[in-house]
């Protein structure tokens, strides 16, 4: 059934929500390629840093990624709400305010799960927001600050009060992070007690986690982080496990290897050499992840300094893997790619008419 987020209706009832340092334009671009229907996120945004540095390419939106959502963060609601503002002019179908994040660079100053010790506070920023943008307004937020103090019935009773039209919750407190599992019968008491859309969050690694997490809260939607790392095809897999109920195998290792390097060349291309090369390791490491004898492959991963090395080194990967078989399915996906001049690429411009030309390698 599609979900009503305000005046946005989407399709799916899969949610990529925001990940710092992964759900760029490329990575997007990447889940966009195996998926067209699950709603997407940028990383989060300071809203205070849009101040100074308008153009930030956290908001780059390509054409196809719709719909899709640009994450801010801040306490200051005049500042929230001009961040907002500069989100909706770039294109985003809604602004999501990030109510979650645990870090103590982000909640020592007011901010991320830090306004859930501060609902009067939390509130005044979504009403400031709510009043400056004409798309909707999202809120992401934890079970609440620690144990003691898990009050997200209320707050999300508050948030829908301030006028937002849906809330994602991570079932989990700021003091837990990561650790321990998510809760998902809070999560559910939640649900029950807000009429604006829910999405469940935490711990969907497989398709029936999704099915679970859904059937137990009876939230209107389910986002998955963590679980999309090196593994975007899990996405679509959920889609079809909910809406037909078939358990697609996961792609093989040959699959896996090709989206890899597509990704890591897309994140060259957008980001330069340096940075594109540096953060693909990390990508890798997924993407590799449980590929028999793959470690050795993934320490040279670690040393490479070109597209060209980069491809090498998942090629013998692949062949050690799936044989000359998957060496030829390999070549030919990847011989189309000119890497000298993917090697040579520059970080490009913040036009947004160039963010295709990047992504489309
Ligand atoms: C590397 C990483 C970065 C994250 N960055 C953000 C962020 O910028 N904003 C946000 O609201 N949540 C962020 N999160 C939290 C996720 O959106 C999600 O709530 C959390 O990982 C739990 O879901 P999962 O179990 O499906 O991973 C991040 C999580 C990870 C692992």
């Amino acid at each position: 059934m599609p979900i009503k987020i305000g005046s946005l209706t989407v399709k799916g009832r899969v949610y990529v929500p925001p990940m710092a340092g992964v759900t760029d334009l490329v990575f997007r671009s990447i889940v966009r390629k195996v998926d067209r229907g699950c709603m997407l996120a940028t990383e989060m945004v300071s809203s205070r840093g849009l101040m100074y540095k308008p153009e930030c390419r956290i908001m780059d939106l390509a054409d196809d990624e719709h719909p899709i959502g640009i994450q801010i963060f801040g306490h200051e609601p005049e500042i929230m709400a001009k961040a907002a503002i500069m989100a909706e002019q770039r294109g985003a179908d809604f602004v999501d305010i990030n109510m979650g994040c645990p870090v103590p660079k982000i909640t020592n100053g007011k901010d991320g799960c830090a306004l859930m010790r501060e609902p009067d506070l939390a509130k005044e920023i979504i009403v400031a927001i709510k009043g400056a943008v004409s798309i909707p307004v999202t809120v992401k937020f934890r079970l609440g600050w620690d144990e003691s103090s898990k009050n997200c019935v209320q707050f999300g009773e508050m948030i829908e009060d301030a006028g937002a039209s849906a809330v994602t919750v991570h079932g989990r407190t700021r003091a837990q992070r990561y650790t321990g599992t998510a809760d998902w019968t809070m999560i559910k008491e939640v649900k029950k007690a807000l009429s604006i859309a829910v999405f469940g969050n935490g711990d969907v690694f497989e398709p029936e986690d999704a099915q679970k997490l859904l059937e137990v809260t009876g939230c209107d939607g389910v986002a998955v982080a963590r679980g999309t790392l090196g593994n975007p095809w899990l996405i679509p897999r959920i889609t079809k496990y909910l809406d037909e109920g078939i358990l697609d195998d996961p792609p093989d290792s040959t699959d896996r290897l090709i989206l890899a390097v597509e990704h890591c060349l897309g994140l060259i291309r957008y980001k330069g050499v340096r940075v594109g090369t540096s953060e693909s390791r990390r990508h890798l490491i997924n993407y590799t992840k449980g590929i028999h004898k793959s470690a050795p492959y993934r320490n040279r991963l670690t040393q490479v300094s070109s597209a060209r090395d980069l491809v090498e080194v998942l090629r013998e990967l692949v062949e050690q893997e799936a044989g000359s078989d998957g060496k030829r399915r390999f070549d030919n996906a990847i011989g189309s790619y000119d890497l000298d001049k993917i090697h040579e690429a520059q970080t490009v411009g913040i036009d947004p008419g160039h963010v295709k030309e990047a992504v489309a390698v």
